[in-house]
């Protein structure tokens, strides 16, 4: 039967409170695109613990953080389907499938599984880890999803779902859809202290969750031109983490300050003071969103369990498929 809609799948393992990064690079995207599509998030829990498997312990509270970042960013959980990875069990049975034709020299070589890896300290990848990707076109595929908004590092995740679905519908029966990736408008934000990316465990980051104060504090601190030492020397926008910022979230007055800039005509205090205010503007509404729920945890709850319910519905049918394609029907 031909959908109505086509469908989103995205979403992202719940270790910590989502930031501006992930903002300009999935959750717009996520939050523009859910009328026109149907839309499935994913909280990869499981995916969370192939890195996290010995620290479970803040893995419930991470789980309902997500969830109100979610919401407060303006996803609407009436229209999308917010779930949860590790109850739906289809998912873990097809990534046992996929598996069976996915080679370990192909996930070796995933540039984005190397830098993690590296990043952990990992010399010794366990066999979940390395395997996650595999996981994740599970989690991609399942929902027959046609586009993936993320972040520039998940392409050759998607890259992989791609084959794995091509592979599959070559092997068996042609019930896969291949997915294609959405780049949010900034694929890659850099961090506050002028490093390629924002990221938690970086320490460079403005959380969706922080306040007022946090987010002057964190970009009076962000790292500028050093050569700049008075307002009256000139600056050099294009070497300035607080320019690159203007360009993403201040675009009325980028050519103005990129001349006040070089001039030496505005400081870097001002300059900063601008960039916070846009921030806190764009923060202001969704910490109003996030009010609404954050004395309300069972609504949170509820949320959470009709999306992960719908999610299954969904996924059992897609597996049923699978298997008939797969001859592992007997009876
Ligand atoms: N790998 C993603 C991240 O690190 C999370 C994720 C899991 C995901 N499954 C997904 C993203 C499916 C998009 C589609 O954030």
């Amino acid at each position: 039967m031909p959908k109505d809609k086509k469908t989103i799948l995205t979403g992202d393992r719940p270790t910590g409170n989502l930031h501006l990064g992930h903002y300009v690079g999935s959750l717009a995207n996520r939050v523009k695109l859910q009328q026109e599509y149907e839309s499935y998030i994913i909280i990869a829990d499981v995916q969370a613990l192939t890195t996290h498997w010995e620290k479970d312990e803040n893995l419930s509270r991470d789980v309902y953080q997500i969830v109100s970042d979610y919401l407060a960013v303006g996803i609407d959980p009436e229209i999308s389907t917010i779930f949860v990875q590790s109850m739906i069990p289809e998912i873990h049975e097809l990534t046992m499938y996929y598996s069976l034709f996915t080679t370990v020299n192909v996930l070796r070589h995933n540039p984005t599984i190397k830098t993690e890896a590296a990043q952990h300290g990992m010399n010794d990848m366990t066999y979940g880890f390395l395997g996650y990707p595999v996981s994740q076109a599970a989690d991609i595929t399942i929902f027959k999803a046609d586009l993936v908004p993320v972040g520039e590092d998940q392409i050759p995740h998607i890259e992989l779902a791609r084959k794995i679905v091509r592979r599959f519908n070559d092997l068996y029966q042609p019930v896969l859809v291949e997915p294609q990736v959405l780049l949010g408008d900034v694929p890659r934000l850099v961090g506050m202290d002028g490093k390629e990316k924002m990221s938690k465990s970086l320490n460079n980051a403005i959380f969706l969750a922080d306040d007022a104060q946090q987010v002057k504090e964190k970009v009076g601190n962000a790292v500028t031109d050093p050569a700049r030492i008075r307002k009256s020397d000139p600056g050099h926008p294009e070497i300035c983490t607080v320019y690159a910022y203007h360009q993403v979230f201040n675009l009325n007055e980028l050519e103005e300050i990129e001349q006040a800039c070089r001039q030496g005509k505005i400081g870097c205090v001002e300059c900063k003071k601008r960039m916070a205010g846009k921030i806190n503007e764009l923060l202001d509404p969704m910490r109003e969103r996030r009010q609404k729920y954050l004395d309300k945890p069972e609504l949170l709850r509820d949320i959470l369990m009709e999306g992960t319910k719908k999610a299954h519905r969904a996924a059992k049918e897609t597996m049923l498929e699978v298997r008939t394609a797969m001859k592992i029907n007997y009876f």
